[in-house]
């Protein structure tokens, strides 16, 4: 069976695209700074396999541990999802206000741990001659969000990071690409999402609230064999709201 490593996995949305490739036969590593055991127990009563591995991915260390981790458990790395990041706990506020330690925690989680991921797993896929990177973007980046520049600017920097590692791992075999959501309301943790959600809807061509659902076909997609000849690419999933 394949095996798929999704970095913020032990919730939110990354716990939905665990469960999802489960589904679709992937044995799953949940890698997250919170423990994952809901999210493993989930897939095991699925039927699936799947291990946690506690990783705070902006550090080589564990993110060397991880690779290291899911090869020993499963036998091959050939899906890394890049979906940990510093979004739900971020510290908002005008531009000129963020805390350089904001800024700075900022990218080393959004930009720094994926790169860093992406790294560790790489001799792993060179070696096998195949893999697939999926980086976690988010739609702020082409509209500005105002009130958080560190993010919006890190996940532009998640974009480029895909181009230029496609353009690189292509011929290891390796497959880069983005996935971006849009909003996907979870009041629980973000309160203000579900004032946010009213006015994202109503530039949207499809008029509802978008759901951790909505994303799995295209990670599916992504992970799988279809999307052989698809790099370098960022997939917008937004229900058709359009930007200049
Ligand atoms: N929910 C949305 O509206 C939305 C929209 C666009 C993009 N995104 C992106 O989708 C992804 C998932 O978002 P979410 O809504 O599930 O967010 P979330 O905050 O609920 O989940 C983030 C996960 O990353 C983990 N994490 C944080 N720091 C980490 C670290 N240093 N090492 C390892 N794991 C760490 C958290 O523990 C958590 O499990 C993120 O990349 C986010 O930027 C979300």
């Amino acid at each position: 069976m394949p095996t798929a490593i999704v970095t913020g996995g032990a919730r939110g949305l990354g716990r939905v695209y665990c469960v999802a490739l489960a589904g679709a036969g992937f044995d799953i590593v949940v890698a997250d700074v919170l423990n994952a055991t809901e999210t493993v127990d989930e897939i095991e009563a699925g039927g699936g396999r799947a291990i946690g591995c506690r990783t705070d991915v902006s550090s080589a260390g564990d993110n060397e541990a991880l690779a290291a981790a899911a090869a020993g458990a499963f036998g091959t790395i050939d899906v890394l999802i890049n979906n940990a990041a510093y979004y739900s706990q971020i510290v908002r506020g005008p531009f000129n206000e963020v805390t350089q330690e904001e800024w700075d925690r900022t990218f080393e989680i959004n930009v720094r741990g994926a790169w860093l991921a992406c790294c560790a797993v790489h001799p792993y896929m060179k070696k096998q001659g195949s893999g697939k990177i999926i980086n976690i973007s988010s739609t702020t980046c082409f509209k500005g969000t105002v009130g958080f520049p560190h993010y919006v600017a890190s996940k532009s920097a998640v974009i480029g990071l895909t181009r230029c590692l496609a353009e690189e791992l292509g011929p290891d075999g390796i497959t880069v690409n983005a996935v971006t959501p849009d909003l996907i309301p979870d009041p629980s943790l973000r309160p203000s999402d579900a004032a946010s959600d009213q006015f994202v809807v109503a530039g949207r061509s499809i008029k509802r609230t978008q759901v951790p659902d909505d994303m799995v076909g295209t990670i599916l997609y992504l992970a799988g064999r279809g999307s052989d000849f698809v790099t370098g690419q960022n997939i917008v999933v937004n229900g058709g709201a359009f930007y200049q």
